[in-house]
């Protein structure tokens, strides 16, 4: 199939210039020198590229991006162009204002001499890109709601019907996994699930109430039982009675809180602070945490019987790296998400699309701060990408978001050390353990150089080194 370029310039020896380098790679240039003609050959022609000077006038007097605007009510195919704008010196005022009109890219004229046919295959790219995107997804426009929860991957379907189980009993859950992965989510479709859904679901985050108010807000407090309770209050288990109660940061409870919580998990019953009547609650507990409660009861910060108390059911959710299958429908849906949401500029509409390649990348992250990462990630491309479609360019990782080492050394590399590896230990933190001691001694304690060695920064290297 031949493939079309307009090209929209004043200057002949461009015009010849360009066409002729172009034609070399066997595409078909079309030359115009004035609006009009450009607009007679895009009526006729399925152009898929344009590059329009941004001096070009309109035949009724129109400057600057005058002649985008009427291109683009002439074109067809206005939806599959791209556009490439090109000016002398682009004003600050001409960036915005040709972004905004959906332009792929705005490009001195100058470095044109020696990018033209990087710049054309690169948007040649684009479009093969968003077309396959655009064939393999049917069904692009069903509705979504913000707080749909998405999973296809086995690990992810078995979580769920676990808590399909659970949501049907009133035994306290404990929802853990790292952070950003989906807890609090987990925690509202228990309730959601739960014959208490009619009921109000409380969320509080332990870690965040300082330790002498944890107890007044858990269990509300007489008037007068310390200083600054001019009223009696009520607490989130007098407030929350018939519903749920999702103790979030379960892990930064303080022991003093954490025996009365076990007195309510064990009896039912608690007392206000600074009060001695026993009141009762009919309360369904989920709690959450991105620790390790079993090393939190070993080293001493959290009572033992507490948490056998509200382990009775671990919904466990497995990082976003351990269920890779997720990452390509998550993408989607953050996508739809965030155009839903914010709209976005010009041309590039509420039809964002994600190109093979970048959901490739996407894949091959290891996502340190999960599913809230991968959303950000996908909202920043949104904002900064230059076409509708997403390619890995981009895909920005956040700092964090780097390969392990033991994905930036050679394979054989890997293999010499990994030959080495005892039985029963975790090999990737194996490896990485060995890689950054073999590396420091080479570099005879020098932390820069050995940073350098495994393609790490400094800080993240003696990150490492203070963590074992
Ligand atoms: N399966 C999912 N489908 C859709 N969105 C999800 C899913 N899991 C998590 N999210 C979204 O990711 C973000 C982080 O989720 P959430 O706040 O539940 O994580 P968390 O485990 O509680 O994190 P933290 O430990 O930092 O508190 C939220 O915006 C949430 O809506
Ligand atoms: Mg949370």
């Amino acid at each position: 199939m031949e493939r079309y370029l307009l090209l929209l310039d004043k200057d002949h020896d461009y015009l010849d210039w360009a066409a002729k380098k172009l034609e070399a790679d066997g595409i078909r240039v079309l030359k115009c020198d004035d609006a009009e003609k450009a607009l007679q050959v895009i009526e006729k022609v399925n152009v898929e590229i344009a590059i329009v000077d941004i001096r070009i006038p309109t035949s009724d007097g129109g400057t600057g991006l005058a002649v985008l605007k009427q291109i683009k009510a002439a074109a067809k195919n206005w939806s599959e162009m791209l556009f490439i704008v090109t000016a002398s010196f682009p004003t600050a005022a001409q960036l915005v204002d040709a972004t905004q009109l959906g332009a792929y890219d705005i490009l001195k004229k100058e470095s044109l001499t020696f990018e033209l046919k990087k710049i054309v295959e690169d948007a040649w790219q684009v479009i093969d890109a968003r077309r396959l995107v655009e064939d393999s997804l049917p069904n692009r426009n069903e509705i979504i709601k913000d707080n749909d929860v998405i999973g296809s991957s086995k690990e992810f379907q078995d979580l769920f019907k676990l808590v399909g189980k659970v949501a049907q009993t009133d035994a306290p859950v404990l929802v853990t996994g790292e952070s950003g992965t989906g807890k609090e989510l987990v925690a509202n479709s228990v309730h959601i699930y739960s014959g208490r859904s009619h009921e109000e679901m409380i969320a509080l985050n332990c870690g965040a109430i300082p330790d002498n108010l944890l107890e007044s807000e858990l269990f509300g407090h007489e008037k007068g039982a310390f200083t600054g309770a001019g009223f009696k209050r009520i607490g989130r288990f007098e407030q929350c009675d018939k519903g749920t109660l999702f103790l979030d940061e379960i892990g930064d409870m303080p022991l003093s809180v954490q025996v009365k919580l076990l007195r309510v998990l064990q009896e039912g019953t608690y007392s206000r602070v600074g009060g001695n009547e026993v009141l009762s609650t009919d309360v369904r507990i989920v709690a959450a945490t991105n620790k390790n409660l079993a090393i939190e009861v070993a080293e001493g910060r959290f009572r033992e019987d507490l948490y056998y108390r509200l382990n009775v059911v671990e919904l466990h959710i497995p990082p976003l790296r351990e269920r890779v299958d997720d990452i390509p429908q998550l993408a989607e849906f953050f996508l739809k998400k965030i155009t839903k949401k914010q709209g976005v500029a010009g041309s590039l509409g509420g039809n964002m699309r994600l190109s093979t390649e970048a959901i490739e990348k996407l894949c091959a992250q290891p996502w340190p701060g999960n599913i809230r990462e991968l959303e950000n990630t996908i909202a920043r491309a949104c904002a900064l990408a230059g076409s509708d479609v997403l390619l890995p360019d981009d895909i920005i990782l956040a700092e964090s978001t780097r390969r392990p080492i033991v994905s930036t050394i050679s394979s054989t590399d890997v293999q010499r050390i990994m030959s080495q590896a005892p039985d029963g230990e975790d090999v990737v933190s194996w490896i990485t353990n060995r890689l950054v001691n073999e590396c420091v001694s080479a570099a005879k304690g020098d932390h820069l150089m050995a940073a350098k060695k495994l393609n790490i920064s400094v800080v993240e290297l003696e990150g490492l080194l203070s963590a074992r």
